[in-house]
């Protein structure tokens, strides 16, 4: 037997029992006559002891050779120890060890396997299996397990069945890059790899699976963030028979029952917002509402005046920073610069300080006087302490600025709490979405989402203005989910892709599997996928993926653990005939 017990569980209470342990050798204090290993497995630490009076001094030699990170079995006894350590839970006792077996040598880690390391972020991508042993990694693949077994049960408990669709399949209509396999046996073809599993959920559907999930991975080729891997996984479901209110409702309650088993937080009823309102306040469709900063709509009470940058904007609108009048300037300059960079790119902004006598003072005194400054912290719920920051330009870019300029604001200023969890339903999303470099308009969801009915005329005469039964799934500012009611009507569809562009030839291609299904009593249907990385990373207070996820790519979208992507030989070429210059 390797082990009676791990090496996080020994207290007081099993003093004099007789162990045996099984780990690695952490680290090792030697004090010429007494030596003391730390021995750290899953669960914990425990502290060995070899001493020159007690142990033999075949053993003694023994243990002095161990090295960091050696494999190791001991057996022993569980003694008090004399100087106590409070701070882990095995720090009272400690094993007076009397065999000791070595199971596997390690060469030296390139860098130390506590919880605060000395290796940089490449190395440890490199040595990830090392990396995983440190706890903070460890804790947090820990707490992943623990989110996803608790959706598998919350969902398994309302006749949800897990059901596992293919990998190797044609282009899915989610809107990013595909990766895509070649066939050998069908030379010259592909398969891509699902972006999602949404039609495969859908024919389910048509298949009378009423309720389906699935934890999955999902592959798509776009650019790395924070919070995006070209391989991610998502908690995917749908389900017959139901309207737009039972999904919210199903899956709201998903992430009650997580953060109540999970956390121990009880939330209230998740705020609705529709997609507008989310844009007219906070200038973006997944705000942070764990704090204000609403946005406060100027061009009233700034226009035709003699400040001819305003004048000529299509938007003014700010915020008001709490207590934001205790910025420096220096402060201010520095957001002022913040805004101005490529990324960003608003020209500047203006700011008023709001005075606690009521006063105020501004960078646009020469324009306007106290009354405009008063009017405008109306608008923006200023009050005495408070500083208003004002951008203008044209509606969608000045929006898009301000909301970063609102989580930044935010961020500096501690409101971000991440013990704090604000989830919210944004509703009521346009259908379809102009995309200037093609000239066409896109489905905003994909093309299966069902339009609002009532809304299904105007598709003819403002497309751009009709709704869709798409939701999202907003939690700390993050969206973590997205969904729709789907079109089960063969004219609807058709009408559908008649206004994304697609000829009925090109239809047919690239969905026929679909349109065929939904001809056999296609129920009604809808659905909604939570990105399990991001969920998963929120809930622990982060916002970042990648140590959520055991084996992830670098920013480059590379795995330099394994060194993927990487050339394939010639015969594999030959075989795939895919031509080495067309690659190279
Ligand atoms: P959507 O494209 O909104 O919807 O994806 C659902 C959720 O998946 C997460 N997500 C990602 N997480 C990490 N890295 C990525 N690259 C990444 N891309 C997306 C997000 C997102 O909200 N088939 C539809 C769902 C449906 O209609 O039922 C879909 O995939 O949290």
């Amino acid at each position: 037997m390797y082990r009676t017990h791990n090496c996080g569980e020994l207290r007081l209470k099993n003093l004099n029992q007789e162990v045996t342990l099984s780990g690695w050798a952490q680290k090792s204090r030697d004090k010429g006559f007494m030596l003391w290993i730390d021995l750290r497995d899953r669960y914990g630490v425990s502290q060995l002891i070899f001493d020159e009076q007690r142990s033999s001094k075949e053993l003694f030699n023994k243990a002095k050779s161990i090295g960091r990170e050696f494999v190791i079995q001991i057996k022993g006894k569980i003694i008090e120890r004399s100087s106590k350590n409070l701070n882990i839970p095995t720090g009272e006792i400690e094993i007076l060890v009397s065999e000791l077996n070595i199971l596997n040598e390690s060469k030296t880690p390139p860098f130390t396997i506590e919880d605060a390391s000395d290796g940089g972020e490449e190395l440890k991508m490199k040595y990830r299996y090392l990396d995983i042993r440190r706890n903070p990694i460890k804790e947090k693949l820990i707490f992943r397990h623990k989110v996803s077994s608790e959706i598998r049960n919350y969902l398994t408990k309302l006749d949800f069945i897990d059901v596992e669709t293919p990998y190797l399949i044609k282009s899915t209509p989610e809107g990013a890059r595909d990766f895509v396999v070649p066939s050998r046996m069908n030379q010259g073809e592909f398969y891509a790899l699902p972006q999602s599993p949404q039609t495969f959920k859908q024919l389910l559907m048509v298949g009378g699976i009423d309720k389906y999930f699935q934890i999955v991975k999902c592959f798509r080729d776009e650019d790395l963030r924070a919070d995006r891997q070209p391989e991610f996984t998502q908690i995917d479901c749908e389900m017959s028979f139901v309207n737009q209110e039972d999904i919210l409702n199903t899956f709201e309650g998903l992430i009650i029952h997580l953060l109540k088993s999970i956390k121990n937080i009880e939330v209230a009823q998740f705020p609705r917002m529709t997609y507008e309102q989310a844009m007219s306040k906070y200038g973006c469709d997944k705000p942070d509402i764990r704090f204000g900063m609403e946005f406060g709509y100027l061009n009233e009470v700034s226009q035709n005046k003699e400040f001819n940058v305003f004048n000529s904007a299509e938007m003014v609108v700010g915020i008001s920073v709490p207590k934001g009048n205790d910025f420096t300037r220096k402060e201010i300059d520095n957001y002022t610069n913040w805004v101005k960079r490529p990324q960003i790119g608003a020209k500047g902004l203006v700011y008023v300080r709001c005075n606690e006598d009521g006063s105020y003072k501004s960078s646009v005194d020469k324009f306007y006087d106290q009354e405009d400054l008063s009017n405008w912290a109306k608008k923006t719920n200023a009050s005495k302490g408070d500083l208003i920051i004002v951008l203008s330009g044209e509606v969608t870019k000045v929006r898009a600025q301000l909301s970063a300029l609102r989580l930044e604001l935010a961020q500096n200023l501690n409101l971000r709490n991440p013990n704090e969890f604000a989830p919210l339903w944004i509703t009521d999303f346009p259908l379809l979405e102009w995309d200037d470099e093609s000239q066409k308009y896109h489905a905003m969801h994909h093309p299966f989402t069902s339009p609002k009915l009532d809304e299904i005329e105007l598709l003819e005469s403002s497309p751009g203005q009709v709704k869709a039964n798409a939701y999202d799934l907003v939690l700390n500012g993050n969206e973590i989910g997205g969904g729709s009611i789907r079109i089960h009507d063969k004219e609807i569809q058709a009408l559908m892709f008649k206004h994304l562009g697609f000829s009925e030839i090109e239809a047919k291609e690239q969905f026929g599997f679909l349109m065929n299904a939904f001809e056999y009593g296609a129920p009604p249907h809808g659905g909604i996928a939570l990105g399990l990385d991001r969920l998963v990373a929120i809930l622990h207070g982060e916002e970042s993926i990648k140590d959520y996820i055991a084996f992830p790519k670098n920013n480059s979208g590379k795995d330099v653990m394994i060194d993927a992507p990487s050339k394939l030989n010639e015969t594999q070429l030959n075989e795939l005939s895919l031509r080495l210059n067309s690659i190279e």
